[in-house]
């Protein structure tokens, strides 16, 4: 084992991210930059991401994004071992950008290129802060996923369940626009339910009671819908974001829960870890830690920086394949659809 320095690269949505990390041989990480250059204000006026200005956005943001966490980072490009980009999933045109920029690097300095899947990063993004060690049992919750998943290492990750609908993330942007909040709607339906109390109102509990775990929130979603038209004063509403934050929280529980049941009987060491950037939310990773105390499992989330789009993750997941030398061919292709 040697020390590996690698630079990651992520412009799958609507962030462009750059990060140089570094894993040492006893597997110890260092986040030595991590920058990330935000579109949101250019999507804003939309209530949600477009596809296109999300390309052109990344062409104008990548090179300076870049030379950012390079000088934050003390490193300079002869240093680095390896450049991991996102390959996929995600808006493609995006994605291109990132690609194409780190396949650049990776020839004019002659170092590998590792062609990163977005979900294997969030898969990886508590270790950037604290020993996570594998196997451990995966909650992936962020705007376009929702799955559970035993992780028993970089390449070797299985699907316990996985949204039939809508991912969690999306749910709270799509609730957060029918209560007339902007995007993204997560964080400001976060905001608004601190103001209020949910008790009054009665949403469903979707697959309550059935095998496997698997999640739907498209019920949830109509029901917040038809409440969300009755809301007369800013109290309401802000009563029916809490009642809709307490119904996420509680289905990706006690989904998790079952799965824990399951993951339990398989592994002796038991580590529930959340990731994505519905993590970020206090009641969700509240709610989580105390059922998987309850089920007596180790539980972790990363800090709030590395819950939502990172380079830093894509940084990290690049050096532990670079580290079992996965490495990628120069020419590997952008893809929109790439499942775990
Ligand atoms: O992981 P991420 O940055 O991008 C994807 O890979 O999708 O996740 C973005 C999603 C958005 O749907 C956003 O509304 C949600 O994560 N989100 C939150 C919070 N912060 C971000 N949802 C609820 N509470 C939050 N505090
Ligand atoms: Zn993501």
């Amino acid at each position: 084992a040697r020390v590996l320095t690698v630079l990651g690269l992520e412009t799958s949505c609507d962030e462009t991210a750059a990060s140089v990390v570094r894993q040492m041989p006893d597997g110890a990480v260092q986040v030595l930059s991590s920058v990330v250059h935000s579109q949101i204000a250019e999507h804003a006026p939309f209530g949600g991401v477009v596809p296109e200005i999300a390309a052109r956005s990344h062409v104008e943001a990548i090179a300076g994004t870049v030379r950012r966490a390079m000088e934050q980072s003390g490193v300079d490009f002869e240093g680095l071992d390896a450049v991991a980009a996102t390959a996929g999933p995600g808006l493609v045109g995006g994605v291109m950008v990132g690609l194409s920029f780190g396949k650049a690097v990776a020839l004019a300095r002659g170092i590998p290129l590792i062609a990163v899947n977005h979900l294997e990063g969030h898969a990886v993004s508590a270790r950037l802060a604290a020993p996570a060690p594998y196997p451990f049992l995966l909650l992936l919750v962020s705007g376009g996923h929702c799955q559970l998943m035993e992780v028993r290492g970089i390449g070797h990750m299985t699907r316990l369940g996985a949204t039939i609908d809508d991912a969690a993330g999306e749910a709270f942007d799509k609730i957060a626009k029918t209560l007339g909040l902007g995007y993204p709607g997560g964080p400001a339906l976060e905001k608004l339910a601190a103001t209020g109390d949910g008790a009054r109102f009665d949403l469903p509990r979707a697959l309550l009671g059935r095998k496997g775990c698997d999640f739907s929130f498209s019920g949830l979603k109509t029901a917040a819908a038809k409440l969300a038209a009755t809301c007369e004063t800013d109290q309401d509403r802000a009563d029916l974001a809490d009642a809709v934050q307490k119904a996420i929280a509680r289905q990706l529980t006690e989904r998790s829960a079952r799965a824990m049941d399951d993951y339990g009987t398989r592994h002796e060491h038991r580590l529930l870890v959340v990731a994505g950037g519905v993590a970020a939310n206090r009641t969700v990773r509240t709610e989580l830690e105390r059922a998987a105390t309850a089920c007596g499992f180790e539980f972790m989330a990363p800090p709030l920086a590395y819950c939502t789009d990172n380079a830093a993750m894509i940084a990290l997941a690049g050096a532990e394949r670079l580290a079992l030398g996965l490495v990628s061919d120069i020419d590997v292709a952008a893809r929109p659809r790439w499942p775990l």
